[in-house]
Formats: structure tokens, C-alpha cells, sequence
């Protein structure tokens, strides 16, 4: 849901189709947005994402890597500091959306309603990319090339894949893709493609797949010219994650998690709360920056941090509309009241214990550098989502990333399982790092391009950063090494 990031849209889109592309658009990232609100607010999607255009990455000269270096850092909230029982989470939200599509669209029942367990889900991974026409789901290597191609569930030859995609086994969607990340998050390109980048739309490949191969089959068993099941399925996210069905429990999806909270939440360990304070003892600027609309963050957080988990934080800001929080430059700051949107703040007006709902990058940094009386400050960011919180904010602002990835306990480098590994592992895909080449070794995925260029370094949780010394100095990624390797990952061995 949250963010998934938009990138949307599979829409076509005549221009009759503009209202509906724009509330998807902003929808993909579900918590997000609700097109009302954003056109309401002024936040301008196309606008905004093309202001600043410097994507001013330099290489980084940092081999070390310390909290204790920075004065203010941020988290995300969902998968980040508020974690899941990640098995409960995705079948229910397989559950939501297969039962959305059989009874709003006509899907078949015996097509969808399929188990959704270990077996069946090791076709699942996070981060598959979605060519919506051609009914197939892609993995991409660090450079762009198309290494694994499923149509439907089953897997295209290497010969079938130059077939479709050519000898440089490339699609010129992905190749802008992977020049820039956001490049397909709105506009032609985002009707094309699109990635399953977290655990909230994550288990949406198993349903394209499934559908895509009912749909062979009643052609014949012959792929038909263009497929609309991502369409459905785009709308199949706004009815489970419009942000206002959280108070109006509809969608399913929402209704189910305020019902059962100990179901999909796990409890943050006290020795993370602990670790909060402490960093904030040391006259750090702690913050948060969440997708989630103010109700459904303040039920997040405070199932898992506790009733006083506001006190952790210098500033707490819901509905960010990442990447666009990162990108955009004036988009508003909103007051709040009663956990709904109230008017404008200016960030000149920002304080700390503040929180705000949207808002902008600069002008949180403005208001954290006056908080601590600093005319320039260093600033990490902490998350999960690789292009909205790890890739834009390293890309477009001069800030540094850590990843929460949990797919690295999962596949059990290094060390400790993951209690859901097999949910999020697939020998399928192959590791969500790498893909394994006997003749070349394993070469990295789109996302491990991502944490060497983009992250410092990468850990299973925030559980794992809060159990070792702030000032604790790891070796950072390195990014020369065209090899996947493990730099960069802790805990090691
Ligand atoms: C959004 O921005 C685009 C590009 O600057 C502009 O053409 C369009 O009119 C804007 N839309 C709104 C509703 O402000
Ligand atoms: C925040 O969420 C908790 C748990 O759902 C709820 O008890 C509390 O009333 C909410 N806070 C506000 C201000 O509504
Ligand atoms: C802020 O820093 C400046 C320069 O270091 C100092 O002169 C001023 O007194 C400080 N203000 C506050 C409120 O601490
Ligand atoms: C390994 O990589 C080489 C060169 O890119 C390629 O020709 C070969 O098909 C790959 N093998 C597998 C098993 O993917
Ligand atoms: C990557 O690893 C393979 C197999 O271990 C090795 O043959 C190859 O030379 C390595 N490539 C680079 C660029 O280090």
C-alpha cells in the first residue's frame, strides 16, 4: 500500500481518462493519496516531480558508514519501524484483492481463489516489474537487461525472451526505467509498467499470473494482443487502500487490520525504544515521514510503538506523497486536527514536537536546521521502499539512506531466518539480490544497484541497528564491483 509506488498506472488514457489516471497515479501509492485531496492541495504530480531535475548523484566517497555522524534521522513507518507478520499480511491482502476481482470484475472464482501458501508463493517476489500489455512479469539485472521473464506462471526460454524483447534483451520502458526510477512513475510510460515494490502490493504477481493464464487459455492457449488485468487490479488497490477507508472501514483490507491488530502487527522490542531515546538524548532530530494517512499511521504506530510513541520524535509527517515529498519543491505543509488535514502551515511556522500532514524536503530541513541552531546539518533517511525512500531522497536531495530489507534474513545471508522466509524467498525468481549465472557467477538485480549507489548500508531491521552501538562504524558498500557480493550487509557472519 502503501506506497506502491507509483508508478502506476496501467491506464490508457485518452484524455477522458485524466481524472481517473491522476487519482491512480497518486493512488499507486496507496496509503496515499486520494486525488481529491491532492488536486485540492495543489500537490501537482507532474509538476513537482519535474522541478528539481538535477539528479545529483555523486559517488560516494564514504567507506564508513555511523549513525552517530548524523543530526537528524528519519524513518519510515510501515516495514520500517513498524513491522508485520509478514505470512498474515500478504495472504490477507492476496485474499482482499482476488475477491475484489471475482466479485467487481467478473474473474473466476476457481481461477483466483487458488491457496495462497508456500508452495504457490514462491512464484511471488518483491520488486517483479510488470510489462501490463504483453501479460508479463520481468526481473531486471543491475544493468536493465531482462534476465527472467514470466508470462503467466510459466517461465519464457532464453531463446523466448530474445523473441520478445530482442538480442540485447531490453524493453525501451525499463531502459528509462533504470535511467532514472521515476521516470515511468507517472505519465505514458506508467500505463506500461509498473514494479511490486513492498509488501503491500506485493502478492498482486501471483493474481496477474493466475489471470493472465486463464485468460491464455480460453484463447487457445495462445496469448491474446493485450492484456487489461493490471488495469483491474489498479483498482482493485484503490478499493483496498483509499486512504479514507480507513474511517469508513471499507475496502477490506483496513476493516480487517483494525479488527485484528495482533494478527498483521508485530510489537516493536523495547530495546528499539530504548535505542530511540537514546539517539534523541544525544541532540539528534529524530523524525518520521509516512505514505500513511494520519489515522491509519496513528493506528500503525501505535500498535506497535505504543500509545506514547509520538514522544520518540521531533517531527512526525503523514501523507508524504514520497517520492514527491523529496522531489517537489513547494508542496505544502498541512496542519492537523483530529487526525484529518486541516489548513497550510508555513515551514517557517514548523517546530519541533510538530507534526504535519505532506509537505516538502526543504522545508523540513529548514525547519530541523533551526531547531538545532545549524546552518547546515547531515541527514539519514531509513526505509524499505527502494525507489521512495532509498533512491529519490540519495538522488535528489543531499541526504543518506540505510535499507530495512527483509528479503536479507529471508534468504539467510547472514545469518538468522526470517520466520516468513519462505513467503518472501523464491527459487523461482532466484534471490531478490542476484541471479545466479554458473558461467558468470551472480550477478546483481536492479535492486542491488540500488543499495550500492544509492544506500550505505543495507540491514534485515531496524531491530538489528538498535542492538548495535550508535557509534558503531560499518564498511559501506562498495560500488565498483560488478559481482553481487555481501559488503555492505549486516549483520555479517
Ligand atoms: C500540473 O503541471 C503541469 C506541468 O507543469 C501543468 O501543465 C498542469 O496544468 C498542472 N496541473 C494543475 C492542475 O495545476
Ligand atoms: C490512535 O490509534 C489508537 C489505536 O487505534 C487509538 O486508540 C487512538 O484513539 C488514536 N488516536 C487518536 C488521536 O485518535
Ligand atoms: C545559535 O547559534 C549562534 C551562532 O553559533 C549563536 O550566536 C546563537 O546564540 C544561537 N542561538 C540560540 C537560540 O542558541
Ligand atoms: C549467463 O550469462 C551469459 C552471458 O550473459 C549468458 O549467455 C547465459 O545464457 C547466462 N546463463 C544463464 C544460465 O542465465
Ligand atoms: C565475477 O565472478 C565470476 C565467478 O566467480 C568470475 O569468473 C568473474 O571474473 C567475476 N567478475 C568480476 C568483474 O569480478
Amino acid at each position: 500500500m502503501f506506497f506502491v509506488i507509483p508508478t502506476l498506472l496501467l491506464v490508457k488514457t485518452p484524455i477522458l481518462e485524466c481524472a481517473k489516471i491522476a487519482c491512480l497515479a497518486t493512488h499507486c501509492s496507496l496509503r496515499f493519496v486520494n486525488s481529491a485531496t491532492d488536486k485540492n492541495k495543489g500537490a501537482n504530480y507532474s509538476a513537482t516531480l519535474n522541478k528539481k531535475i538535477v539528479p545529483s548523484y555523486i559517488p560516494k566517497m564514504a567507506k564508513t558508514f555511523c549513525l552517530d555522524d548524523y543530526d537528524a534521522i528519519g524513518f519510515d513507518l510501515d516495514n520500517t519501524l513498524a513491522t508485520y507478520n509478514l505470512k498474515n499480511l500478504l495472504e490477507m491482502e492476496y485474499n482482499c484483492l482476488a475477491e475484489y476481482l471475482v466479485e467487481e470484475k467478473g474473474y473466476k472464482e476457481e481461477v483466483l481463489m487458488k491457496p495462497f501458501n508456500e508452495k504457490s508463493t514462491d512464484f511471488i517476489q518483491r520488486g517483479l516489474i510488470v510489462d501490463s500489455q504483453r501479460g508479463n512479469l520481468l526481473k531486471l539485472d543491475y544493468s536493465g537487461k531482462i534476465v527472467k521473464v514470466a508470462h503467466g506462471l510459466s517461465f519464457l526460454t532464453p531463446e523466448d525472451i530474445k523473441k520478445t524483447y530482442g538480442e540485447h534483451l531490453t524493453w525501451e520502458v525499463t531502459n528509462e526505467f533504470v535511467k532514472d526510477f521515476l521516470a515511468t512513475w507517472n505519465g505514458p510510460l506508467s500505463e506500461k509498467m509498473r514494479t511490486f515494490l513492498d509488501y503491500f502490493d506485493m502478492p498482486a504477481s501471483l493474481i496477474f499470473a493466475r489471470a493472465v493464464e486463464e485468460i491464455d487459455k480460453q484463447n487457445d492457449g495462445r496469448p491474446v494482443e493485450s492484456y487489461t488485468v493490471y488495469n483491474d487490479i489498479v483498482d482493485g488497490f484503490n478499493f483496498m487502500f483509499t486512504p479514507a477507508h480507513f474511517a469508513e472501514n471499507k475496502g477490506k483490507f483496513f476493516p480487517l487490520i483494525k479488527q485484528h491488530p495482533d494478527k498483521y502487527y508485530k510489537k516493536c522490542s523495547p530495546h528499539v525504544l530504548e535505542w530511540l531515546k537514546e539517539l534523541k538524548a544525544k541532540n539528534k532530530i529524530l523524525f518520521v515521514l509516512t505514505g500513511s494517512y494520519i489515522d491509519f499511521a496513528n493506528h500503525t504506530a501505535t500498535t506497535c510503538l505504543g500509545d506514547d510513541w509520538k514522544q520518540y520524535f521531533d517531527f512526525i509527517g503523514y501523507f508524504s506523497k514520497k517520492p514527491g515529498f523529496f522531489t517537489g519543491v513547494n508542496r505544502p505543509f498541512l496542519r492537523l486536527n483530529n487526525l484529518k488535514e486541516k489548513d497550510e502551515i508555513l515551514s517557517t511556522e514548523l517546530k519541533s514536537g510538530q507534526c504535519f500532514s505532506q509537505g516538502n524536503w526543504d522545508g523540513l530541513i529548514e525547519a530541523m536546521k533551526k531547531s538545532l541552531n545549524k546552518t547546515d546539518i547531515k541527514p539519514l533517511y531509513i526505509g524499505d521502499n527502494f525507489i521512495q525512500d532509498l533512491y529519490t531522497p540519495s538522488k535528489y536531495t543531499h541526504c543518506d539512506t540505510v535499507a530495512v530489507c527483509e528479503e536479507q534474513s529471508a534468504e539467510g545471508f547472514p545469518t538468522k531466518e526470517h520466520p516468513d522466509s519462505s513467503y518472501l524467498k523464491s527459487n523461482l525468481w532466484d534471490s531478490y539480490f542476484y541471479t545466479s549465472n554458473s558461467s558468470e557467477g551472480k550477478t546483481p538485480t536492479i535492486w542491488s544497484d540500488i543499495l550500492k549507489k544509492h544506500c550505505k548500508i543495507c540491514v534485515p531491521s531496524i531491530s538489528y541497528l538498535a542492538s548495535e552501538p550508535i557509534n558503531k562504524k560499518y564498511s559501506t558498500f562498495n560500488d565498483e564491483d560488478s559481482n553481487f557480493s555481501t559488503d555492505g550487509f549486516y549483520p555479517t557472519r
